[in-house]
């Protein structure tokens, strides 16, 4: 259910020069919300930010009855947010939007993730250890400053292989190289994916090559994360029309995103 709750800070961890994982103590959101879904996060006013932003919801601590948001600074309220006094309080609009779909016994979840993408995969991974699935996770990023949260991951028993451009650390290259070799391996894969949209794109390519269901999760811009302005939508075959990120998505089943009707061309 929707609701809007005020959510405190209460610890910061660096996780790179520009991203951090800032937890949050909430009275009922860190209960509610299922992996891939988001929230739409307003800051005090003094802030001089009007509207909201939408953060993948990343992680949930029950003992601590929080939640985790992965934060990148690329802009002006996400460098609020990252940079918010420990003991602050926001306004958390949530859990908004589809979440991801385990996948049946007999699939192996395979995630390709990169960047700010990471954050969703997670609370998911988390989801599949407690069913006892596990899942084949690839991070990618230009350097090694930006595979987050890879140690986590690992302490989940997942099986984690990442690639960086700079050849910092694992793959020298794209983590879609590192999808093509696991792709060369077994079929029974069910796969899952957010990022930048040119890798995105570049899965879902290779997934519908193999015959492979494969759910994405799209980033749009937002202004009110509510279904009202129409500035997320994306075009999907089923219906042929403009659905809205914020309400029908952001998971989507990636054959049905008419990606070369993108109106936010790579
Ligand atoms: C469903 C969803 C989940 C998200 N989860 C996370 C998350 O877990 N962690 C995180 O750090 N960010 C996440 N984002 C992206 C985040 O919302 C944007 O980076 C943020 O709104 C930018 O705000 P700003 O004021 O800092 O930047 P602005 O000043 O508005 O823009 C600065 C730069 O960021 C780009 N930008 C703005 N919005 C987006 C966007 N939605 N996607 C990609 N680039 C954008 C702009 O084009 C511009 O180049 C998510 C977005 C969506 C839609
Ligand atoms: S952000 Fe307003 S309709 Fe989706």
């Amino acid at each position: 259910m929707k609701r809007d709750e005020r959510a405190v800070l209460f610890e910061r961890e660096v996780l790179s020069p520009d991203a951090c994982l800032l937890h949050f103590r909430s009275e009922s959101l860190f209960r509610s919300f299922l992996p891939g879904q988001f929230t739409m996060v307003r800051l005090p006013e003094t802030s001089g930010l009007l509207l909201r932003r939408p953060y993948s919801f990343c992680d949930v601590r029950a003992e601590h009855s929080s939640f985790s948001l992965l934060v990148k600074e690329v802009g002006e309220g996400t460098r609020a947010l990252a940079r918010l006094a420990i003991g602050t309080s926001v306004d958390c609009l949530g859990p908004l939007g589809s979440s991801f779909r385990p996948p049946p016994n007999d699939r192996t979840p395979l995630i390709v993730a990169g960047g700010v993408g990471i954050a969703p995969f997670l609370a998911f991974c988390r989801m599949l250890a407690r069913r006892g699935q596990r899942a084949i996770v690839l991070l990618g990023g230009r350097t090694s400053a930006d595979l987050y949260l890879r140690g986590e991951f690992l302490s989940l028993g997942m099986d984690v292989r990442s690639a960086t451009e700079d050849g910092s650390f694992g793959h020298e290259g794209l983590v879609t190289d590192v999808l093509a070799e696991v792709l060369n391996g077994k079929t029974s894969f069910e796969l899952y994916s957010c990022g930048p949209t040119p890798m995105l794109v570049r899965v879902a390519r290779m997934a519908r090559e193999r015959g492979l269901p494969h759910q994405v999760s799209l980033e749009r811009r937002m202004g009110c994360g509510m279904g009202c302005c129409l500035g997320c939508v994306v075009f999907v075959h089923s219906t042929n029309e403009y659905v809205r990120c914020c309400t029908e998505g952001p998971v989507y089943d990636a054959d049905e995103v008419a990606w070369e009707r993108d109106p936010y061309p790579l």
